[in-house]
């Protein structure tokens, strides 16, 4: 009858237990098991922070009631995000949610049950591997881990978005994107920026009229890899060597892609949230290519401008990259047109004025004037540009992309026009378009959503009122834990001292084979931690033999894992108790005296 009792107790005991500690699960942040979950609507509570509080991810706003699942510096003023799992694909601000699943995988749920994103998606190892961890680390790398192994199985750092974060390293097959931009190794090892727009391509940067060496390159190392160290200094292996204006350690840093083409490098400052620019790939904003379309020009005074080509005007009011048309008709080169007849064309004069790229004639050694009848015979030449170093050069254009003014600028750009077209009149109009900025492209990729009263829930939401009841049922539990323990210790008068409410759910735990044993005994049976099987991030494992006869293999966490503090331990037990529970990984027991923690498993 006693005995009936004891194991009745015990019964209800082991269930209360890992009800308690599901809720200490949640308590910590940074890493959690499979089975965690967070819907949008609670988005104000971040899905994972890291452990001392950089980094935090969870849902951010994009749009009108669009919503991404990203990564931000937990002190920046908006949040900004240094890494995005859907980009392109934002999700409904009701009834998405983002899940780690019990199968190991990170996946991200639109409100009618479509995964818009998923880590096994994404490059990871396909699922059905269970009781992975999901962790977010100091340095803003989300990582699902193996906890056994310590083998990361998916981190976010290999798929950047369009930051680099300090020591995440940038490699070959990488692209960090904005818009119609990239920054990757090309083919020749060289780290450079790519426009990749609706009708042309080309490289930008290191800027194309210096060869690779005077841009001071190699291509000659082909490891292609670059990182931004803890002091500011972003290295790569073409030699690229860019400095932060405040170099020092302790400083929160981003290197940041955008949607005007430069790469910078900013740092946050802690007490306002706000970032300062403290490196940029393009000394001259202008320098990016596509900013502005075809048949248009770059400007920068202070701010970047567009304006359209005399005779030209904007070909769609909205959006500069779309350029600008001309006035007058262009005869067709492919049809076989002949050109017409040099005295019925002119030229119309740009100061200061260059496009890039598109050359369809290159000369040397010969006057303006021979340049301007090249041009005129020439159907497709659409424009040329003269310079007189090396004997006069003369460049035929054929398309005009990438155009940049400059006051400093020496080259100045020749257009071929009907002669029956007034340049002045049309003047007026691009001089009134000159105004708009183009910085406007950087509000094209905010997405709105409509939003919606639908809910389809995968399974039963879990929101933190749910979490607040569990956890005031688990405080219920605990208090009544420690009575059943007192009472328990006072009738089998027990020696030892009443242990916390934590450990004594795990000494209760080896009813069901899951028991806590004594370094000396681990150390017995490892043969002094004689034979190693493995090692990793967290700690070794040994093999040893228990009773004798179950052969086991001991995790001996490494100290610096261990002096996180026994919270950490408590945590990891508490992932790899319900583990067990699941009768997935058999779990013999665990270690815990002072700074020596193992598992057995
Ligand atoms: C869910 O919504 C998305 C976006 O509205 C849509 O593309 C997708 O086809 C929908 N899926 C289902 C199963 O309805
Ligand atoms: C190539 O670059 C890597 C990374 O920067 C560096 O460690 C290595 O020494 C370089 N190799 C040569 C031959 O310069
Ligand atoms: C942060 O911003 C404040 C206010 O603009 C300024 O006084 C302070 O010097 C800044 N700190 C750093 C480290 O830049
Ligand atoms: C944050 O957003 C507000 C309002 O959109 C804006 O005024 C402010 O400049 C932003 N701050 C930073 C650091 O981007
Ligand atoms: C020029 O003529 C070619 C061949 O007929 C045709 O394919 C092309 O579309 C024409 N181009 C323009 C701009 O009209
Ligand atoms: C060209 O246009 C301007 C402004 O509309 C006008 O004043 C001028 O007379 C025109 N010139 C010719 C040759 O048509
Ligand atoms: C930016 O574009 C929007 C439409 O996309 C337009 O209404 C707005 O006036 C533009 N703003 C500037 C500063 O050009």
């Amino acid at each position: 009858m006693m005995a009936g009792l004891v194991i009745g107790c015990l019964a209800v005991q082991l269930s209360l237990v890992s009800l308690l500690l599901c809720a200490f699960a949640s308590t910590t942040q940074h890493t959690l098991g499979g089975g965690s979950s967070l819907s949008v609507e609670d988005r104000a509570r971040p899905f994972l922070v890291s452990p001392d509080g950089t980094f935090s991810c969870g849902f951010l706003q994009v749009g009108e009631n669009a919503f991404a699942f990203s990564i931000w510096f937990t002190a920046s003023q908006n949040s900004t995000a240094v890494w995005t799992a859907n980009r392109d694909f934002p999700v409904n601000g009701r009834g998405s949610r983002v899940s780690f699943t019990r199968d190991g995988e990170l996946a991200l749920a639109d409100v009618n049950g479509t995964t818009v994103w998923s880590s096994s998606k994404m490059g990871g190892v396909s699922g059905g591997r269970r009781g992975l961890t999901v962790s977010l680390k100091d340095t803003g790398n989300l990582v699902i881990t193996d906890p056994w192994t310590s083998t990361t199985v998916w981190q976010s750092f290999d798929w950047p978005t369009d930051t680099l974060l300090p020591s995440q390293p940038f490699t070959r097959g990488m692209k960090l994107v904005a818009g119609y931009y990239s920054l990757i190794f090309d083919n020749d090892n060289v780290l450079r920026l790519l426009y990749y727009g609706p009708d042309v391509a080309s490289l930008y940067w290191p800027v194309p009229s210096l060869t690779i060496y005077q841009a001071g390159r190699t291509n000659y190392n082909s490891s292609m890899i670059a990182v931004l160290n803890n002091i500011g200094v972003f290295l790569s292996s073409d030699q690229l060597q860019a400095q932060a204006t405040d170099l020092g350690v302790g400083i929160k840093r981003r290197l940041t892609i955008e949607h005007d083409g430069n790469f910078r490098m900013y740092s946050l400052n802690e007490s306002t949230g706000g970032w300062t620019q403290t490196w940029s790939a393009l000394v001259q904003p202008c320098q990016a290519h596509g900013l502005c379309g075809r048949n248009s020009i770059c400007k920068y005074q202070p701010s970047l401008q567009c304006s359209c080509l005399p005779g030209h005007e904007m070909t769609d009011r909205e959006d500069w990259t779309k350029g600008c048309s001309p006035l007058f008709s262009v005869g067709n080169c492919s049809q076989g047109a002949a050109p017409p007849p040099p005295e019925q064309s002119k030229f119309v004069k740009v100061p200061k004025t260059d496009f890039y790229g598109f050359d369809v004639g290159y000369s040397e050694s010969v006057t303006f004037e021979q340049c301007r009848y090249l041009c005129l015979e020439n159907c497709p030449c659409a424009a040329f540009t003269y310079r007189l170093d090396g004997g006069g050069k003369c460049y035929q254009k054929g398309r005009l992309f990438n155009g940049y003014t400059s006051p400093k600028y020496r080259v100045s750009i020749y257009l071929k026009v009907p002669p029956y077209f007034n340049v002045s009149a049309p003047l007026i109009a691009a001089a009134s378009a000159a105004g708009l900025t183009c910085s406007n492209n950087s509000q094209r990729h905010r997405q709105d959503l409509e939003p919606t009263n639908t809910y389809v829930y995968g399974k039963a939401p879990r929101n933190s009122g749910k979490w607040a009841y569990l956890f005031a049922f688990a405080g219920v539990l605990g208090v009544l834990d420690l009575l059943f323990i007192a009472t328990g210790w006072w009738f089998l008068s027990s020696k030892q001292s009443i242990p916390s409410a934590m450990e004594a759910g795990y000494r209760n735990l080896m009813t069901s084979q899951f028991r806590r044993f004594t370094y000396r005994e681990l150390k017995d049976a490892t043969g002094n931690f004689k034979e190693e099987l493995g090692r990793g991030g967290s700690g070794v494992v040994y093999r040893g033999v228990l009773e004798g006869e179950r052969v086991v293999a001991v995790k001996r966490l490494a100290v610096d894992f261990t002096v996180q503090g026994d919270e950490e331990f408590w945590a990891e037990m508490t992932v790899l108790g319900r583990i067990n529970h699941i009768n997935l990984v058999r779990i013999w027991g665990f270690c815990s005296e002072r700074k020596h923690k193992m598992l057995a498993p």
